[in-house]
């Protein structure tokens, strides 16, 4: 964090969320969310709220407290400062909550495709970035021709260190480099981010001495871009993490009280909350109006949905509990979803991502004075025509009785979306607490990794592979 940054200048930059055309002063009786629910929420808010902060005081949710670990930044910070100098290229092997923050730090604060496709000094010495998060041999064969491995750095990030998809990639790129620069020069062009103690890629990353950053045992992979999950990468794209994390640090001041309408985490999953049980809006759509915060909504999508999609409530109910993330762009799906979200079915909540102020703009020149329903769009800006099809959209979608809410950042910058980030990681946690249901697992997810153990002749799964063996043959419902 700068010297320089004071208390005036983070309250300047402090996220606000507009949740107006959520409630139904304005969206009608029985369209939008009543005040009284919202404050009807206020008891059990109260006992989330203490249940989490028990967990936390207890040491078993980490994510919390990730934002007050400095020593891990300054670790970051110094090796990313020699790794920066030699290496052009970095590709991080990893899926899921073990990729998806990565990617949208680079997009967000590091230019994205964009900075891939500049100079190196154009991008202020730093690498390019490449994210290897699906095996499709098709496309990750074109990433290594595409990547000199002499000058690539690969960091295999997986907290179990046994996915099968990263580890894979993770051998695949062993081989490619010991053929590439010799056996002798792997471990120079190999970097892992694990759990201290437990999983395979821990055992390799001992035996063979590799540069290791650790993943806290108490913090699960879509809650960790706090970690060197997310700050490892984001110091090798230049990325100021010392004010991504002041960022997080921000929220989490914001987010410390019990009070549902003074905490935006609380409030906004409330408010999504409650639009499904009093609405039945079971489809959130984040539309981002920036190109760089829309990986944000991809990230978003997975912790919403891996987080809430649960089968069963703590108490063992069947529940079936989740709320469907969708991502989208703005202006870009104007022009393709817009339709459906004003006049399909009224079963979504719109989540605005909207940036007050972008880095630049372009002035709209006044040609064309013979053609008026051209020449009026010169003298302004795209950043003022961009900022009016937003509200445009907002107002339409209130006009049609669709409730959205907006989350509005001052700037893009590495406080602003360290906030961001954090403020999602809490409204989620939350969430789940409203739910009452385990946020924090994945069982649905586990079963299928353990099929494909099963049928990749993984050992102890063999009975994985004998149900699947058994499964019921397809009939002839095909045709060609
Ligand atoms: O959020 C999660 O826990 C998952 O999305 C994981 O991040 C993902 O399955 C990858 O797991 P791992 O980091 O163990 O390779």
């Amino acid at each position: 964090m700068h010297k320089w940054r004071s208390k005036k200048w983070q309250r300047r930059m402090g996220l606000k969320l507009d949740y107006n055309y959520m409630m139904s002063e304005y969206l009608g009786e029985g369209l939008g969310i009543a005040e009284d629910d919202l404050l009807g929420l206020n008891e059990v808010t109260r006992h989330i709220h203490r249940d989490l902060q028990d967990k936390r005081e207890k040491g078993q949710l980490g994510f919390f407290d990730l934002p007050f670990d400095q020593e891990t930044v300054e670790k970051i910070l110094k090796y990313a400062k020699s790794a920066v100098k030699h290496f052009r290229n970095v590709v991080i092997l990893g899926i899921g909550g073990s990729c998806l923050g990565p990617k949208a730090l680079h997009s967000a604060l590091s230019g994205g495709m964009w900075a891939n496709l500049s100079t190196r000094k154009a991008r202020g010495g730093f690498p390019r970035f490449f994210f290897a998060d699906n095996i499709d041999p098709d496309s990750f064969s074109r990433l290594l021709q595409l990547a000199d491995p002499k000058e690539t750095l690969f960091i295999a990030i997986t907290k179990s260190g046994t996915t099968a998809e990263t580890m894979s990639q993770f051998m695949v790129v062993h081989e490619h480099l010991r053929r590439k620069v010799g056996s002798k020069h792997v471990a120079q062009h190999l970097v892992v981010v694990t759990d201290a103690q437990n999983g395979r890629l821990r055992n390799v990353a001992d035996r063979e001495e590799l540069t290791d950053f650790i993943i806290p045992e108490n913090v699960g992979g879509r809650f960790s871009v706090f970690t060197p999950v997310g700050l490892l990468p984001a110091a090798l794209m230049g990325i100021d993490i010392r004010e991504l994390v002041a960022g997080a640090a921000f929220m989490e001041n914001r987010t410390s009280g019990n009070k549902p309408t003074a905490n935006p985490a609380y409030l906004a999953g409330s408010l999504l909350f409650l639009a499904d049980r009093t609405l039945e809006k079971r489809i959130n759509v984040m539309i981002s109006y920036s190109d760089a915060l829309f990986d944000m909504a991809d990230w978003f999508r997975q912790l919403w949905a891996e987080s809430l999609g649960k089968k069963v409530s703590l108490t063992g109910q069947e529940v079936y509990t989740g709320l469907t993330p969708i991502k989208a762009l703005g202006v870009t799906d104007q022009h393709s979803q817009t339709q459906l979200y004003m006049e399909g079915p009224n079963d979504k909540v719109l989540i605005f991502l909207a940036v007050e102020k972008l880095a630049t703009d372009v002035k709209i020149p006044a040609l064309y004075p013979e053609l008026p329903d051209l020449h009026y769009l010169g003298g302004h800006t795209l950043a003022g025509l961009f900022r009016a099809e937003r509200l445009a959209t907002e107002y339409a979608l209130l006009k049609a009785q669709r409730p959205s809410m907006t989350i509005l950042l001052p700037e893009i910058n590495a406080f602003t979306i360290g906030q961001l980030l954090y403020m999602l990681e809490v409204q989620t946690a939350f969430a789940g607490g409203l739910y009452n249901i385990n946020p924090f697992d994945q069982p649905g997810v586990e079963l299928g990794k353990k099929f494909t153990y099963g049928m990749m002749g993984r050992a102890g799964f063999e009975n994985m592979r004998e149900s699947f063996e058994r499964r019921k043959p397809k009939s002839e419902k095909f045709i060609v």
